[in-house]
């Protein structure tokens, strides 16, 4: 996996019927993106390097198997790419609807509405129902967190609370960690370490146990070696990694992106 690298010698090939030129090492839905043609992504993003592990970006190549990831896939002189057939949208939405069976449903009253890219995802495939019963990952269904402890609440309503259930990390002064709305697309872990080069985060357990880490099991952020640079919070497309201030305050009204050496990631700004 990992973003193919433009090397230069053009590539002409057809999009969705649309002839484009790319230099050599373009990924597909980089070419696309230059065509004004978006393509679903979730894990995918434009200064990290490709992954390829959530599969919302798969296209249709004619003279090829499969359903390739178009974040991971190279364009090819004469390729002739379908972004938007049944079978592209079938996989997309089914992919959709388990990221969302295991999410917490409460949008209207997250930090990150209306600047959420599930949720934006969630209405580019056109998700309008889910044929799955929500999930128990990490999630807190009632709000109790695990059975000891909601144990008053728990003798109280009969409710068990979920034991895979991890609270919320809320360690560093400037940004909260919330597994429960972790989609485990690891941008922050590859922001961290391409970005800052710090290498404070990973990935750990497998399957639904699957979690970002900061560091050692039990770490929380401040423990870690977590500089607070906030790469890891610009890159999150949930609310997962969500600055305090917008929590108290709202979404910026404005972002800028610096040359800061101490991080370079930029700087948000709230107008009173
Ligand atoms: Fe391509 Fe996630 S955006 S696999």
């Amino acid at each position: 996996m990992g973003t193919p690298a433009r090397t230069g010698a053009p590539v002409t090939l057809t999009i969705d019927g649309f002839e484009i030129t790319v230099p050599e090492g373009t990924s597909v839905m980089r070419a696309a993106a230059e065509a004004g043609l978006q393509i679903p992504k979730l894990c995918a993003s434009d200064n990290l390097e490709a992954y390829g592990s959530c599969r919302l970006c798969v296209v249709e190549i004619e003279g090829r198997r499969g359903t390739p990831a178009s974040c991971t896939t190279p364009v090819a002189e004469g390729m002739a790419v379908r972004t938007q057939t049944p079978r592209v949208k079938k996989i997309r939405k089914g992919v959709m609807e388990l990221y969302i069976s295991d999410h917490p449903l409460d949008c209207l009253t997250c930090a990150a509405n209306g600047d959420c890219e599930l949720q934006d995802m969630a209405g580019a495939v056109g998700l309008r129902d889910m044929r799955y019963e929500p999930g128990q990952n990490h999630y807190d269904p009632f709000g109790i967190g695990t059975l000891a402890q909601g144990d008053a609440r728990a003798r109280s309503t009969g409710d068990l609370g979920n034991p895979d259930y991890i609270p919320k990390d809320d360690s560093n002064p400037y940004f909260t960690y919330d597994p429960s709305k972790c989609i485990v697309c690891s941008r922050c872990v590859r922001a961290c370490e391409e970005v800052q080069g710090t290498f404070a985060l990973t990935i750990e357990g497998r399957g639904f146990d699957s979690r970002v880490s900061a560091g050692a099991a039990l770490d929380d952020f401040m423990s870690s070696d977590c500089v607070s640079c906030g790469a890891c919070v610009q890159a999150c497309p949930t609310a997962t990694l969500q600055e305090k201030s917008v929590t108290e305050l709202g979404t910026p009204d404005r972002s800028v992106i610096t040359t800061c050496a101490y991080c370079g990631v930029g700087c948000s700004f709230k107008a009173e």
